[in-house]
């Protein structure tokens, strides 16, 4: 039987990507945007990104670290971080300044640099009143902080406690909930109005929890919200490759140094961007469903947030490669996520 070799598809976007900032950005900004025509910019930086202002600034930033061949080729598309204070008219400013494109919402002590984030959705209301009326996307972390709930149930409580109030109390508001990890999420997403959308990530699509007791305790696969059972793995995978508008690719490719990951407290978070969309090759090819991948990575999420699908492409070519070992990452090491391990796809 022919196996395809070769593919070539619409340039994807990145909706959901943490760049951080300064040498670190330098160190990691070229994986993306050699990659992908545009990404939504997380803001949770140290201080969070909370004003239009900042959001401004930033995104110079982010222009001005791209390498000159890569100028011009990728678009930062930039968030507010919400948070209780968040008022009304800096929604508007938000709007108004044309580069912001959404608005996250971190419950406060969900992750990594989320203390500023909402204590109390109900605070925020006058916000997302804003927001729907100046159709400003809500984009969620959706995880409760809730100490007594189980780590492993906070996306499926967030849903019922904060998503499903926050959808009926708003009903024209575009909500992105990110990084989905359940069945329960799959199934609330498919049901609902088409107001919600979901990202999906790599490395929710390929890999169940067992990855992080792989042997012994492996920080690289620690991430939040942390990997599911098995059979929520693969209801991800039947969302992402089913066809549905409503999915779409997000990696929260999310880098911290190696000391600080494989550490007494590790943090959060995992690096994808050294080779997204090839991860994503691999997965979508794994499910039978390589030609699902470009509606995924190209079309779908254009299409929720309302700009324009690329018009140039990119090839990828069935040429297994090694993934490095390790990424310079500015004065320090980045473990990158299958450090060392062979990928199916190349992106020419
Ligand atoms: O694993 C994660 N890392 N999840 C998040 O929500 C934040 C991210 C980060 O910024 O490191
Ligand atoms: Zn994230």
């Amino acid at each position: 039987m022919n196996t395809l070799q070769e593919f070539t598809l619409t340039r994807p976007d990145d909706f959901h990507l943490h760049l951080r900032d300064d040498a670190q950005m330098q160190a990691v900004l070229p994986f993306s945007a050699r990659q992908f025509a545009r990404a939504i910019i997380m803001p949770n930086l140290k201080p969070p990104v909370v004003t239009t202002a900042l959001a401004a600034a930033y995104r110079d930033r982010i222009l001005s670290a791209l390498p000159d061949e890569l100028k011009n080729r990728f678009e930062p598309l930039m968030t507010l971080y919400l948070t209780d204070e968040t008022a009304p008219p800096e929604i508007l400013r938000a709007k108004n300044s044309g580069i912001v494109r959404g608005v996250k919402l971190y419950p406060a002590g969900a992750t990594t640099n989320s203390a500023a984030g909402v204590t109390d959705i109900t605070r925020c209301y006058a916000a997302l009143e804003a927001m729907e009326k100046n159709d400003m996307p809500l984009l969620v972390h959706g995880e409760v902080t809730d100490p007594s709930i189980d780590i492993f149930d906070r996306e499926k409580i967030f849903i019922d406690t904060v998503l499903t109030p926050v959808i009926r109390g708003f009903p024209s508001l575009r909500v992105a909930f990110e990084h989905i990890t359940t069945q329960e999420a799959v199934d609330f997403v498919t049901a609902a109005p088409d107001t919600l959308a979901a990202t999906i990530t790599a490395h929710h699509l390929r890999y169940n929890r067992n990855a992080i007791f792989q042997g012994g305790i492996r920080p690289h696969y620690y991430c939040l919200p942390v990997l599911k059972r098995e059979h929520h793995r693969q209801a991800l995978i039947r969302a992402a490759t089913g066809g549905s508008k409503k999915f779409f690719l997000g990696t929260d490719s999310a880098p911290h140094s190696r000391a600080l990951k494989e550490n007494d407290c590790g943090c959060a978070g995992i690096f994808t961007a050294h080779a997204a969309i090839e991860l994503y090759a691999e997965a979508f090819e794994q499910a039978g469903a390589l030609d699902r991948l470009e509606a995924f990575a190209s079309f779908n999420g254009a299409d929720f947030y309302r700009l324009p699908r690329n018009s140039t492409q990119i090839t990828l070519r069935k040429a297994p490669w090694q993934i490095p070992e390790r990424i310079h990452f500015a004065g320090d090491v980045l473990i990158p996520l299958a450090a060392g391990e062979i990928v199916g796809w190349k992106m020419l």
